[in-house]
């Protein structure tokens, strides 16, 4: 790409953001990374800088960004680690050795909760049920309730995800699509505790593209994992990307426009689908919408220990 940096009019310029009509070198790139993640922390309020934030890291190069950038962002906030092995064969030791090195290169303290070697169990395991071919699925309800309990051992009132601008926009068109009107508002780029004592969910990479976060790796040196899940074959995220790409090469504008516009949308969302009520799980005590909570359920269908769970896979 010829011509110098937009900012800097010095260096080179190496990355082109359409959206923004910018042409940016390395460093004005990372710079500009990183106010965006700093600007969206304030915009939605998602902490404040004397708060104990839990980022949850997997190895992948979202998260990775994200911590990284967080550091850069607010040099002086308590930061915390937080890593989900999963029990897949060399998939999982590759994601927790990245995290490690990843938290130790920022010298961040890494809090990691195993399936192996806490519940006995790896992700695997569904393969023997109802999860045979859908394993993303209960990965999915496993890993949000592990977030909430490292958010809990490590004192975190605050607990971030990698959750990109792609990935927001693709799962919402996906539930707008199909009115799932419930899962939308999962979506809000800042979630409430779900009772006292638990964290608030925050998303600060919800305005990066997902070729953003994977440029501010590379320019910064950040590891991420090479290889990918063995079980995530055809995510529901990735059915939108297509159309997605396809649509921002003639708009560029198209995926911020889409979030801005589902974000206005969402005080009307939530009115068709409030927020459920919730009671404590009769096995964890954690909140629940049925008398036994779906990771209860997720983790008693693998052990094959039913302790009155019902059978059903949902
Ligand atoms: P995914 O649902 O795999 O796209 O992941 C969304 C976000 O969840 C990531 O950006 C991370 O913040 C977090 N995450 C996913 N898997 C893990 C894991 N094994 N350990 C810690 N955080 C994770
Ligand atoms: Fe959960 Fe792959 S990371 S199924
Ligand atoms: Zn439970």
């Amino acid at each position: 790409m010829p011509g110098v940096c937009g900012r800097c009019r010095s260096a080179a310029a190496e990355v082109e953001l359409p959206y923004a009509r910018l042409r940016l070198c390395p460093d004005c790139f990372s710079d500009f990374f990183v106010s965006r993640v700093r600007r969206t922390v304030e915009e939605f309020r998602m902490f404040r800088e004397g708060d104990r934030v839990g980022v949850a890291i997997s190895g992948g190069k979202d998260s990775g960004a994200l911590l990284h950038a967080l550091r850069s962002a607010f040099p002086g906030l308590d930061l915390v680690a937080l890593h989900v092995n999963l029990g897949i064969p060399e998939y999982s030791a590759h994601c927790q050795s990245i995290a490690e090195g990843l938290a130790g290169e920022l010298g961040v303290e890494l809090l990691t909760f195993d399936l192996g070697r806490e519940l006995g169990i790896g992700i695997g395991d569904f393969e023997g049920t109802a999860f045979k071919g859908k394993i993303c699925s209960a990965c999915g309800t496993i890993k949000r309730r592990l977030f909430e309990e490292l958010a809990m051992r490590a004192g975190a009132r605050v607990l971030a995800t990698g959750h990109n601008l792609d990935d927001m926009v693709g799962i919402m068109l996906d539930n707008f699509l199909h009115g799932y009107w419930g899962q939308f508002v999962r979506l809000k780029p800042v979630l409430p505790p779900l009772a006292e004592g638990m964290a608030a969910r925050v998303k600060p990479l919800i305005r990066s593209p997902e070729r953003e976060d994977l440029l501010y790796c590379l320019y910064r040196g950040i590891r991420f994992k090479e290889i990918g899940c063995p079980f995530s074959k055809g995510a529901k995220v990735r059915r939108m990307a297509g159309l997605l790409e396809a649509a921002s090469e003639r708009n560029p504008q198209f995926r911020h426009q889409l979030l801005n516009r589902f974000l206005e949308l969402m005080p009307l969302i939530e009115g068709i689908a409030p927020r459920p009520e919730f009671s404590k799980c009769r096995i964890c005590g954690f909140p629940s919408q049925g008398d036994i909570c779906a990771y209860c359920k997720r983790i008693a269908l693998v052990k094959g220990d039913r302790g009155g769970v019902p059978s059903e896979s949902g």
